[in-house]
């Protein structure tokens, strides 16, 4: 896939959350919303699978596992029905407005999760990516990077807490997880002028000052802010 830095409208952008399981993208999110919204910025932050009532029921069958029996594939093209709906419904409005979209997880979580480990070919998942995004890319996406044993280990800490069963992706082992992990590095090292890798083995609060010195120097200089012009309206 092609680097390019996507073009914005506004002071507004779109940021992706991505990394394996237990890489704190929710917390991080949130953090983030919080630091954009204290600049006087109008933020939305949402997920994938979900982000619209539609992509949020074809969630709950994609993660019950009830899909993994049609295969990679088909997971595939539901993880695109939620994403073009969710595109249509929540992120291109909210840019289309002005403000910033935080999405956790995107199309990249698709390449790694489907295209890596599900081995459907990148030219399938690439016509999938340009029908269900379109002109609706990330301007930066923070690769949240942790090992895949501190990964799992925060996942099943969560779970104590929280009482979730693991889902469909998080039951496979460390060797899966592995992969995963190195899935993402590797796009980050294909784009770099899309995407920030962040060490995000640290506490909550360090994690959250090196996703704010990306999204600073990346999106709020005043040349970005006033850079380029965008075609988010659909
Ligand atoms: P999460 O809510 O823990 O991020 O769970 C979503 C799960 O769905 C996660 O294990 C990764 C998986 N997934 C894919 O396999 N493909 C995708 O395109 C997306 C967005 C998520």
């Amino acid at each position: 896939m092609r680097d390019v830095q996507q073009p914005r409208e506004g002071p507004g952008g779109f940021v992706t959350l991505e990394g394996g399981e237990g890489a704190g993208k929710s917390t991080q999110s949130e953090r983030l919303k919080r630091r954009l919204e204290a600049r006087g910025l109008r933020v939305v932050t949402t997920r994938e699978p979900g982000g619209s009532a539609r992509a949020e029921a074809i969630r709950a069958f994609l993660l019950s596992g009830r899909a993994k029996r049609h295969g990679a594939f088909a997971e595939a093209l539901l993880f695109a029905a939620a994403r073009a709906d969710h595109v249509d419904r929540t992120i291109r409005p909210a840019l289309a407005a002005g403000g910033f979209v935080i999405c956790d997880r995107f199309s990249d979580s698709t390449r790694v999760y489907q295209g890596k480990l599900g081995e459907v070919p990148p030219s399938a998942l690439a016509a999938l990516e340009r029908a269900s995004v379109r002109e609706t890319r990330p301007n930066l996406t923070l690769v949240l990077d942790v090992p895949a044993k501190l990964g799992l280990a925060r996942a099943s800490q969560r779970r104590e807490l929280t009482g979730e069963e693991r889902d469909r992706f998080e039951a496979e082992g460390l060797e899966y997880h592995t992969r995963i992990r190195d899935a993402f590095l590797a796009i980050a090292a294909a784009e770099p002028e899309r995407c920030a890798v962040i060490d995000a083995s640290g506490a909550p609060e360090s994690v959250e000052r090196l996703i704010w010195a990306e999204v600073e120097s990346r999106l709020l200089t005043p040349e970005s802010v006033a850079g380029g012009e965008a075609d988010h309206g659909g």
